[in-house]
């Protein structure tokens, strides 16, 4: 083997290392949002208990009261909230519709759970 052929294939072998490089980069680079489940029953209305699956149970006891929470992994996250008499179920993330958004936000409202972005 000449010195040219090594030093050929050295070159080879850095470039696929760059391209791995730059695919595991693009890879880890797609934007996860930052979860709000935000109070919004009326200012009477009893606690509301959330529960992000794998997450602690976080009370939001008053009107406005807001929990924050980033989302770490780039599949399907379900979520649940207990409010008076009902127990809501959803996705709280959804890579094909939530994934590059900054902010989620979901309103827990006396008609429903809204969602925005
Ligand atoms: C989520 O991540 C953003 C950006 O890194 C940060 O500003 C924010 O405080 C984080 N939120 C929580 C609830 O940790």
């Amino acid at each position: 083997m000449t010195d040219l052929s090594l030093f050929a294939i050295s070159h080879i072998f850095a470039l696929i290392f760059c391209l791995v490089s730059i695919i595991t980069l693009a890879e880890t680079d797609i934007k996860l949002p930052e979860i709000q489940i935000q109070n919004v029953l009326s200012e009477s209305a009893a606690p509301v208990k959330v529960q992000i699956t794998g997450e602690p149970v976080i009370l939001l006891k008053c009107y406005n009261d807001l929990y924050k929470w980033n989302v770490t992994r780039n599949e399907i996250i379900y979520n649940t909230a207990i409010f008076s008499h009902y127990t809501a179920n959803w996705q709280a993330f959804d890579p094909s519709s939530d994934a590059g958004h900054a902010i989620s936000f979901w309103w827990i409202t006396t008609s429903g759970i809204f969602h925005s972005f």
